[in-house]
């Protein structure tokens, strides 16, 4: 039964639009957590202390985290995976190619794949930065995210990176939010328009509130 959902192309879409909005709801808690930067170090590092004390005397340190770490995990594995095996199916699905080099997938599919390659190694390279701190620019201190993220904002390269994956996010977020109300059944054409509004509401939040860190170093607003 799970094999022939899983082989579907309704049951892999299935699977992107579930993982997906299992990162999206991680990215909305991420971006609020991010704009405690504005009340200082202290308020910062307290709260990323406390991600790890979550849960605590009943879960040990850093339990909850390493819970939510492993949804993440198998939730981009999923989303991954069913997007590579998706677009295989949509190149097979054409025998013999275009005479003119017309590209087959639309505008928003190609932009979804590029956007998605794009976060993927975002994704590495923040980690790397912020969480083990092995490609970090400063001196990296575990327990001290807020002098961190002050210090990879002070290079160029920094702001660079974060802002350009941070519109990818948005515009990922955009037709991703849409693309997975429709295969969840949630689309109709009373409610379409709902739902536009929603992705572009979401897309623009999301970005800004996350651009907003590299703006308040740039500025000196947090310093
Ligand atoms: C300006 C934007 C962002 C800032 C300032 C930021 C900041 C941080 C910081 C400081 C940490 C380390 C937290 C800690 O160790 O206590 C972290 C972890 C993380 N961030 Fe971000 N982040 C940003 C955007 C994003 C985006 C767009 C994504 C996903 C696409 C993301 C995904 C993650 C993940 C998966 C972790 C690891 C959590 C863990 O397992 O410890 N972040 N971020």
């Amino acid at each position: 039964m799970a094999r022939t959902v899983w082989d579907s192309t309704v049951g892999k879409k299935t699977v992107m639009a579930v993982s997906g909005l299992i990162m999206l709801l991680y990215l909305v808690v991420h971006m609020i957590g991010n704009l405690k930067i504005f009340f200082g170090a202290g308020e910062f590092n307290h709260y990323a202390h406390w991600l790890r004390t979550v849960g605590e005397p009943f879960m040990h340190y850093e339990w909850t985290l390493w819970v939510v770490r492993v949804v993440l995990v198998v939730a981009v594995v999923a989303h991954a995976v069913s997007a590579y095996q998706l677009s295989r199916r949509d190149i097979k699905a054409r025998p013999t190619k275009y005479v003119h080099k017309k590209a087959r997938a639309s505008y928003a599919t190609r932009t979804m794949r590029w956007g998605g390659v794009i976060l993927a190694l975002f994704i590495v390279w923040h980690l790397l930065d912020l969480t083990t701190g092995t490609v970090h620019s400063g001196g990296f201190e575990h327990g001290k995210p807020y002098q961190n993220v002050v210090d990879t904002f002070s290079t160029w390269y920094g702001n660079t990176i974060y802002i350009v994956a941070m519109l990818a996010v948005g515009l990922h977020i955009r037709h991703g939010f849409w693309s997975a109300a429709q295969t969840l059944g949630a689309g109709s054409r009373t409610r379409d328009r709902a739902l536009k509004t929603t992705a572009n509401a979401l897309a623009l939040l999301l970005t800004a509130g996350f651009v907003a860190v590299p703006v308040g170093v740039m500025t000196g607003v947090v310093s």
